[in-house]
């Protein structure tokens, strides 16, 4: 039997190239050999409550970013979290073997509480136990996501040790699994690429778009002037290159050294590079954006298969857990 692999991602809207190379080849790459359940953890973006009245327009463009990318509702189950209600019930029961004190320590759960401290909700503290929940109710083995979530799949495992522990062998402790680009910081040069930050680009950015972002884009801060060398392994513009221009890395490197390029010669080839990469994903995307039922119809049958392994986990669970007869 194939292993499976469960993996989600906030409805943030439209995906940047942080979440591409961090998380979504490895979806589209996994698809091949796994059994694949990929998730619009829209209930998780209840945690900050900003943007509820684009979620549903938000659900939408990430769908569309995903289907471009080559998730395939053939191979993969596509889902909404809250369309399968399954998982409210499993959080709320695995919140019962998880100490608080492991939530309170959470690296992410401090971030956001520092970031929003006028709401620092009790979803908020929970989030892993609802994340932890979205991976074991489908008894997912492999999670494909990028460094950021780490903390959070460690808890996953732990909380899922705990509850073996407890009631009885029941869920697959989950793995991470990381592509070759782990962690994309953003235009700035310090944060991660991320909607939070504003420091990113968009899978479904024009070129035009593409090359005036990556224009803003932090370099080596100790290249001053054009004739300065300059030093590639402190630059996050050329660690894209190892991405988007395989084949001219070294090369880049080099004339980056010597001062052959500037940083000027050196950003119009990264978003030349994005450009021709991304181009036929941009295409899809385009046609797919003129097809909008096409999205709901995958999501709706993605539900469905969802929820049918939702339903045998959380009937196993309860019977687990003494909330209904065992079966003899
Ligand atoms: P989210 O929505 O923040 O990000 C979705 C995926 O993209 C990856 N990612 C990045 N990778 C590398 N560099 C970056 N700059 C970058 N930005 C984002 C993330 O690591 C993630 O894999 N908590 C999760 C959603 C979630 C989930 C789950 C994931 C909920 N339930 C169950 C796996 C399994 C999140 O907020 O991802």
């Amino acid at each position: 039997m194939k292993q499976r692999v469960f993996s989600g991602a906030r409805p943030t809207g439209r995906q940047h190239i942080g979440n591409y190379l961090g998380a979504i080849q490895n979806y589209v790459n996994l698809q091949e050999e796994y059994d694949c359940i990929y998730c619009i953890v829209d209930v998780h973006a209840l945690t900050s409550l900003e943007e509820t009245d684009r979620l549903q327009e938000n659900i939408h463009e990430m769908m569309l970013d995903w289907l471009a990318a080559g998730l395939d509702p053939q191979k993969s189950i596509l889902f909404v979290q809250s369309h399968v209600p399954e998982v409210m019930e499993l959080h709320t029961l695995l919140s019962m073997v998880t100490p608080l004190g492991w939530l309170l320590r959470v690296p992410t759960f401090k971030e956001k509480a520092r970031m929003q401290p006028q709401n620092v909700n009790y979803g908020l503290v929970g989030y892993p136990v609802l994340m932890t929940a979205d991976i074991v109710l489908y008894k997912g083995e492999i999670v494909p996501v990028g460094e950021d979530q780490l903390p959070h799949l460690e808890l996953a495992r732990e909380i899922a040790r705990r509850f073996n522990s407890i009631f009885g062998p029941t869920f697959p402790e989950p793995q991470s699994k990381l592509t070759s680009f782990p962690l994309v910081v953003g235009l700035n040069g310090t944060q991660k690429m991320g909607k939070t930050y504003d420091n990113y680009i968009e899978l479904a950015a024009t070129p035009e778009e593409t090359l005036k972002l990556v224009m803003t884009a932090v370099t080596d801060p100790a290249r001053r002037y054009r004739s300065d060398p300059g030093h590639p392994e402190v630059c996050n513009v050329f660690s894209l290159h190892h991405f988007f221009n395989p084949d001219r890395v070294d090369g880049i490197a080099d004339e980056c050294r010597s001062a052959g390029i500037g940083c000027v010669d050196c950003k119009q080839l990264l978003a030349q590079g994005i450009n021709s990469e991304l181009a036929a994903l941009r295409e899809r995307r385009a046609a797919l954006a003129a097809r909008p039922q096409y999205v709901t119809e995958v999501l709706s049958d993605g539900a469905c298969r969802a929820q049918a392994i939702a339903r045998d986990t959380l009937a196993e669970v309860k019977e687990k857990m003494g909330l209904v007869r065992r079966s003899v």
